[in-house]
């Protein structure tokens, strides 16, 4: 029999501030319904130069040790996937490992390949795991990321921070994952990068939507070609698309999660053989269907809506979402996954929600993550994202969670709340 293989748990760690996307909308003179319905956001993490990348990992990965109990020892693999890295050749990976005190016995690397770097690192640990190379051990991937375009720029709004570990086992609690089913799409394209030196992103907005959209396309085809030969999804009765109980997407801003489902059922229409919405404008509407977002899509976003881009940890946030809110009744069914990195890189896979999975979010408790954030005027997120990225200001860092104090001969000093 095939191993099962997939997510068992997951944790977040989050900024401690954040705006109210209304706020910046009034202070940079915008309709707020532009941000609100426009972009689809509500609250935007805000993070100081004491939450770099790897506190907000090691966050991550402490709490999901603590919060599910794991033993250490199990560990044989920990990756970090970041876009927003802090040395061109210490990882973030070997941080978390030092920080949390994790034995020595385990590979540790970063991965990058902007928002995908993180699935990049999960495909590396299931497969690992899969093909028994892992002999028993389980992998830890955490997706950490600060996502900065900068004051006044048109990315503004879809700014944030964060970070999600992930648990990879042969207890799949959360996800059980279709292995060898993805489908993969890449292109050579500029339209988002942040060069060597660069604190912020650089970016052509509506060519990256449009890559974006292209990517997935060609993902999404390379899974359900699959996944029909599998005998997973059929082209009959309904589209292959609509047998998935919801499809959790990259979500740069919640919008793009609807114009991303649009063009997913796009493709389900265009390929469909037999009669069906004739004109491209028929097939058009019916790919925006209203009733289909809501049933598949619309319950991933509440986290991403209150936390912002969080490039790497986006998708996961999405799955955390959801299940944070439908564990319950996802139980058993199968699921999509559409993870897009610029550059690019678009990756679909599919897996079936654990029986587990709502004792295992009870557990990330992630209410209380949200709730113990503090809400910033607009004059104070300035004032934080205008200093210096080395010169971390003297906060005590909360209870559980690791903060940069400072940076001592090019070396990186953090310290970890106690309660
Ligand atoms: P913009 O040009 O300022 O906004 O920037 P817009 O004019 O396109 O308006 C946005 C939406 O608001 C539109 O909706 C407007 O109609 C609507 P749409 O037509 O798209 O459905 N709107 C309003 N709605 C209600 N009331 C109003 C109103 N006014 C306008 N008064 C843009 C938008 C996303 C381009 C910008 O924020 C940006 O550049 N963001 C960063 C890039 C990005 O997020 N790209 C996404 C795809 S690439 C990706 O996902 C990868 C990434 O995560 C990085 C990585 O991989 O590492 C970014």
């Amino acid at each position: 029999m095939k191993k099962r293989v997939g997510i068992e748990a997951l944790a977040v760690a989050v900024p401690s501030r954040y705006v109210d996307i209304e706020d910046l909308a009034r202070a940079r003179g915008v309709d707020p319904a532009k941000f609100t319905s426009g972009l689809g956001a509500k609250e935007m993490a805000v993070t100081d130069p004491g939450e770099d990348t790897v506190a907000l990992a090691a966050t991550a990965a402490a709490r999901l040790l603590k919060q599910q109990d794991v033993d250490p020892s199990r560990i044989g693999m920990l990756v970090v996937g970041t876009e927003t890295g802090i040395d061109h050749s210490k990882p973030v990976a070997s941080h978390v490992q030092g920080l949390l005190k994790l034995p020595r016995t385990m590979r540790t690397y970063d991965t990058q390949h902007a928002c995908y770097g993180g699935t990049a690192g999960l495909m590396a640990a299931v497969e690992w795991i899969a093909s028994g190379a892992g002999a028993g051990k389980v992998a830890v991937v955490v997706c950490s990321d600060i996502a900065r375009y900068g004051l006044n720029t048109a990315g503004e709004p879809t700014q944030g921070g964060g970070a999600v570990a992930l648990l990879v086992s042969e207890q799949p609690d959360l996800l059980a994952m279709d292995v060898g089913l993805n489908g993969v799409c890449t292109m050579d394209v500029y339209d988002f990068w942040r060069p060597v030196g660069r604190r912020e992103a650089l970016v052509d907005g509506h060519y990256s939507i449009n890559c974006y959209l292209e990517a997935l396309s060609g993902a999404y085809r390379g899974w359900r070609e699959k996944a029909v030969a599998a005998g997973l999804v059929r082209w009959s009765g309904t589209m292959p698309g609509e047998q998935l109980a919801r499809i959790a997407y990259h979500v740069p801003f919640c919008k793009m999660a609807r114009k991303a489902h649009a063009q997913l059922r796009l493709c389900d229409l265009e390929d469909a053989v037999g009669p069906g919405p004739g004109t491209p404008e028929a097939r058009d509407e019916v790919a925006k269907s209203q009733a289909s977002y809501d049933t598949q899509v619309a319950s991933s976003l509440g986290l991403n809506a209150r936390i912002g881009n969080v490039y790497t940890a986006s998708l996961y946030l999405a799955l955390a979402g959801l299940l944070q809110r439908e564990g319950a009744q996802l139980a058993g069914q199968r699921i999509g996954l559409l993870s897009y990195g610029s550059g690019c890189m678009a990756e679909f896979y599919s897996g079936t929600v654990g029986e587990k999975a709502a004792e295992r979010m009870a557990r990330a408790d992630l209410a209380s993550v949200l709730a113990k954030r503090e809400r910033v005027s607009i004059e104070e997120y300035e004032r934080l994202m205008k200093l210096a990225s080395d010169a971390p200001e003297p906060v005590a860092p909360a209870p559980g969670a690791f903060r940069l104090t400072e940076i001592r001969e090019h070396k990186r000093v953090y310290a970890e709340g106690t309660p």
